[in-house]
Parts: structure tokens; C-alpha cells; sequence
């Protein structure tokens, strides 16, 4: 495996600008059909179908063993969580992590969805968590840095009186999975791979309502909050453009 950040050629990016808006109609499907009494398999059932169906492979599927075609964390569940029988309730939160791989393309993005209404706690915690992602993206131009986006979201975070999960990073993606660089929540301005144009990859912080610490249940996969705390990610794949930056997931 190359430590090399690949920059990807305009007809690479034409073919995981396609995979990515698979992924993006993937979560919308998921936010018209969720609510109350379903499953989190009814979920993994949904995403399977509509990718395949739009010709299409659910990259997590077999992905170093992982059992599910998607990751579905609920509540204080951070990320990896693996569909199963539990039922969805009102005021549970979930991230729906989609990757889908079209024409070998791979397209990478979260989003957090609510049963009914949530408390105002964890709407807001939904809501920092999505605004640090955003600060973060502001961040991505030429010769910016990885820090550069880390520290900005890291700060949003901590203001809010939140901690960002440093466990789990961000990473290169579009012709493998998890490509370099990796892509840390938290940071320094000036650390990290310098941003170029052609650059390719995820940035995906999650936030925790209490502590950062982090405790990976016997299933080998999924990670939860280790104060029971709740935990909110989103998640885009995003191009390096000439000026500044394209969300490829939008
Ligand atoms: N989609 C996740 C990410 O954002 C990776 C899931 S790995 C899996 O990087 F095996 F759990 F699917
Ligand atoms: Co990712
Ligand atoms: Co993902």
C-alpha cells in the first residue's frame, strides 16, 4: 500500500463525482423512508437494494470483514455500528454511513437522522457536529494544510463545550476505500499533507457529548462512547479544486 496521496486525473474525478451522487441519493432515500418501529436492518436492506439497483456495490460489504452493506450508529454509538434487530424508537439519533463503489469509483458520506423529534441536547450536539464539518471544508484550498481543517473543526467543537473523537480519522478515498492522507478532526494550522488540487477525501469528525473516550464493543466493530455520552458524525468526500474546494457528496 503506497503512503502517496494520489491526485486524480479529471476523468477519475468525473467517475467518483458519479459514485458520490449514488451515495448522496442512497441518504435521501434512507430520510424518506425512516421513522418509528424499523429496524436497523430494514435499513441495510434499503441500502443494499437502491445501490445495487442503481448499479452499484455497498463497498462496506466484506470491507476486512465487516458483516453489512452499511454502518448505522445509534445514540452512543460513535461509528462501525452493524445493522441488526434493534428497533428504532422516537428520540433515538443514528448516523447512516453510505459508501457506494460505481464503476470502481468509491463514494463516501454520513448524515444523522432522527426518530420524531430529539431532545434539545442531542439536536444541538447534531447541529455543531454538522456546522464543525462545514468550518472544516472552509478550510480546504490549495495550499492549506490537513491542520488547517483539524483545527478549525476542533475548535468549534470544544467551544460548544463538546470533544472530538481523535480515534477515527478522515481519509483519502475515490479509487480505494481508505487512501493516505489521513485526515485528523483536531490540529494545528500548518501540520499535516498540503492540500492540492486533485486531492480527493473524507472529512468526517465525530462528536461526543461528554468525553472523547472511545471502547470498541465484542463485535470487533462497533465503537461506542465510553461515558454512555451521545455521539453525532457527518461525513462528506470532498475535491481539491484550482481555487478551493467541490463537495462531491452535496
Ligand atoms: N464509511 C466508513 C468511513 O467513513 C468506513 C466503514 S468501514 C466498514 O470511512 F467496514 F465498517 F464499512
Ligand atoms: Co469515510
Ligand atoms: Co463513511
Amino acid at each position: 500500500m503506497s503512503r502517496r496521496i494520489v491526485i486524480k486525473t479529471d476523468n477519475q474525478i468525473a467517475g467518483i463525482r458519479r459514485s458520490c451522487q449514488l451515495t448522496v441519493q442512497t441518504l435521501d432515500m434512507v430520510a424518506e423512508r425512516l421513522k418509528p418501529g424499523i429496524t436497523t436492518n430494514t435499513i441495510n436492506n434499503w441500502v443494499d437494494a437502491f445501490i445495487r439497483d442503481h448499479g452499484g456495490i455497498p463497498a462496506p460489504l466484506g470491507y476486512r470483514g465487516y458483516p453489512k452493506s452499511v454502518c448505522v450508529s445509534v445514540n452512543d454509538v460513535i461509528l462501525h455500528g452493524i445493522p441488526d434487530g434493534r428497533i428504532l424508537e422516537v428520540g433515538d439519533i443514528l448516523n447512516v454511513d453510505v459508501t457506494s463503489i460505481l464503476d470502481g469509483y468509491f463514494g463516501d458520506a454520513s448524515r444523522m437522522y432522527c426518530i420524531g423529534s430529539p431532545s434539545s441536547e442531542a439536536k444541538r450536539l447534531i447541529d455543531v457536529t454538522r456546522s464543525a464539518l462545514e468550518n472544516g471544508i472552509e478550510q480546504v484550498k490549495p495550499g492549506n494544510t490537513i491542520g488547517h481543517i483539524g483545527h478549525a473543526i476542533q475548535r468549534h467543537v470544544e467551544n460548544a463545550g463538546y470533544s472530538v473523537v481523535r480515534d477515527y480519522v478522515g481519509h483519502g478515498t475515490g479509487i480505494r476505500f481508505h487512501e493516505p492522507p489521513e485526515v485528523l478532526h483536531f490540529g494545528r494550522k500548518g501540520h499535516g499533507a498540503v492540500l492540492r488540487p486533485g486531492m480527493v477525501f473524507t472529512i468526517e469528525p465525530m462528536v461526543n457529548a461528554g468525553s472523547r473516550a472511545c471502547r470498541t464493543l465484542e463485535d470487533r466493530w462497533t465503537v461506542v462512547t465510553v461515558d454512555g455520552s451521545l455521539s453525532a458524525q457527518w461525513e462528506h468526500t470532498v475535491l481539491v479544486t484550482q481555487t478551493d474546494v467541490e463537495v462531491l457528496t452535496a
